[in-house]
Order: C-alpha cells, then structure tokens, then sequence
C-alpha cells in the first residue's frame, strides 16, 4: 500500500493515537536502581562525576529503599565500598561484609524489592583489578573461586539475585555450583554476559574506587570491536547456568543488544546503561546544551526498542517520576 492510500502521518496525529501506535513502552518496573553502600560514613555522599548519584550508609539505606518503592521500582543492584583493600579481596569474602549487611537491612525493611549484588572483587583489591593477580596477570580460576564465596556470602545474608561483573571465564559455572551445594537452588545469576572493556565506566571508577592501579581491563573484558564474540559469550553463560544475561554498555552497543536477543529470544535480558552514558547527559544538560528528561527517556525508549527487557540506569528514580507525570 503505498500513498495516497498509505499516510503514515495518521499514527501520528494527537498524543492519544500517538500512544495507541506506540510500539515500545517504558514503566518503572523496568528499571534496576543501582545503590553504592559504604562501610565508613566518611566516605559516604555525592559522587562528584555523577549529579544526583550518592554513595550511601547503611542507615540512610532506609530512606533510600522507601524513595524508590514510592515510584514503582521492584529491582536494586548493590555495590559494596570496603574500608579495606588487599590483594586477596578478603572484605568481600567475610560474611560480614558490607554488602551482606546491605541485603540483610534491605530484606528487613520490605520484601517487595528482588535485590541484586554485583559480584566482583575490583572494589575490594588494592590494585583495583576484577580478580587476584598471579605473574602480574588476573589469575582466572583462582578468581572465580573467589567469586563463588563472595556470590555464597550474598545468598546467605538473602540476596535474590547475584550478578557476577569480572568476566572471568566459568564464573557462572562455580558460583551456580558453589550455591547449589550449599541449598541455595533458588537463588538466580544475572551474569554481566557481555561485557566490554569500555572507558565509558569511568565515572563508575571514581563512585566505587575501582579504578585498577596498573594497565586495564582488557584481557579480560571484551573488545568494542567485536559483536559475534558476544554471542559466544552469552551462550557459555545461558550453558553454564544464568538465569538472566546482560549486555554492557548499552547505548552505545544496541546492535549486540538486538543480535543477543534474537539469537536466544527466551532468556530474560537486561542492558546497562552504564555510568559515562548518564554522566554525559547530565553534563550537557547542566550546560542547557540538551534536554535532560527528553534525552534520557530517548535513550532508555531506545535500549528497550533493541531488546532489553530491563535496564540498569542511574535515572531509575528520575524516570520513574517522568513517567508518572506523563499525560
Ligand atoms: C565491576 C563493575 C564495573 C561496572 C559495574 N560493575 C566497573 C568495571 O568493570 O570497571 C561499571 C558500571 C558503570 O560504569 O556504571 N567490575
């Protein structure tokens, strides 16, 4: 059909036919809020590269849960600041970590949000990077057994989901046996499939003091380069046992987004817009250059249209009051 007989202006005539053709829709329950909690409060407030991001205690973790829970977000993903660093990551592994009191204090105050841990030991080695170092290398199979203890730790202080970041290969595979073997059969893995060695975590470096002293991350995360290799690794992922997979960064990886979905359209797909995506928005908004509600809703409307069933975002809870004033 084509015109006069085709007008594809009629969709688009009022906000009301607008909305009836409308073919993606965000709502709050789309959204994973992410939480940095802190062990010392003097490490605690605004995080300088991020506007209206805080690193939060333990204690201001309550108003922090009944703020989101009033806008409609079901989800948060927890990342822990130690006191202590060292080579081994001992402050993640101890069952009084700071992360495990997190969980403990969240499930105390609701049962009505699934919370997510980040598994990862770059916040808590004093070099900075995703695992132990053996000959100036991360050593991949010492490292995910320690992942495994720190994802067993969560499950036991009552984490709904872990979420494992370091992209070491048969993480998903010991933590879901580490789990397992202690009862906790129930307990889901978000694995961080895909994920790129991206300098758009920058300011996330500065938030969560992970910033690795020597060299990078790219011998263990994935090359902006490739797309085809993120199927791989999604697939090894889904084998080894996670229940949901994500793709990271999103905005700008929606062709991976898309190609991830459609090569294993029945696994649940979270994208994250990561901290650099939100830090350039809020900066070009702060200088009147762009509209800061108009942008992000584009771009979170944008990551959802590729696939993303969910999105990590730090505009979680300024989304949520946008579209709840939507007319
Ligand atoms: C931990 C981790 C990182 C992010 C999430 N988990 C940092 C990194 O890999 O360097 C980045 C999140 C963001 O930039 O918002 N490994």
């Amino acid at each position: 059909m084509s015109f006069p007989k085709h007008r594809g202006r009629r969709l688009r005539s009022t906000p009301a036919v607008r909305a009836l053709a409308g073919e993606t829709r965000l709502c709050a329950a789309d959204f994973i809020h992410p939480i940095f909690v802190v062990e010392e409060a003097s490490a605690a407030g605004p995080i300088a590269s991020m506007p209206g991001v805080s690193r939060l205690t333990l204690q201001q973790l309550d108003a922090e849960i009944e703020r989101i829970l009033n806008l409609g977000i079901r989800s948060v993903l927890l990342f822990g600041i130690p006191v202590l660093k060292d080579a081994t990551a001992s402050s993640a592994l101890s069952d009084r970590s700071i992360v495990a009191a997190a969980i403990e204090r969240i499930r105390k105050a609701t049962d009505r949000l699934a919370i997510i841990t980040d598994v990862c030991l770059c916040s808590y080695t004093d070099h900075g990077h995703c695992g132990v170092i053996k000959k100036e290398k991360v050593d991949n199979d010492a490292t995910i057994e320690l992942l495994a203890k720190v994802a067993l730790v969560h499950a036991q202080a009552g984490a709904h989901v872990v979420a494992p970041s370091a992209m070491m290969d048969g993480q998903v595979a010991a933590i879901r046996e580490r789990l397992d073997h202690a009862g906790f059969i129930d307990t889901c893995i978000l694995s961080y499939a895909v994920k790129y060695a991206s300098s758009f975590y920058g300011p996330f470096r500065e938030a969560a003091d992970s910033k690795p002293s020597f060299g990078d991350r790219r011998g263990y995360q994935m090359a902006p380069t490739n797309a085809g290799e993120a199927l791989n690794e999604a697939r090894t992922d889904l084998e080894e046992g996670a229940d949901i997979i994500m793709v990271k960064p999103a905005l700008p990886y929606l062709d991976v987004i898309r190609r991830v979905r459609d090569t294993f359209p029945g696994a649940p797909l979270v994208a994250y817009q990561v901290s650099g995506e939100y830090s350039m928005i809020k900066a070009a908004a702060e200088r009147g250059w762009l509209d800061e509600r108009l942008i992000a809703m584009e771009a979170l409307t944008a990551i959802k249209r590729a696939g993303a069933d969910r999105i990590i975002t730090y505009f979680a809870p300024a989304a949520s009051k946008w579209l709840a004033e939507m007319p």
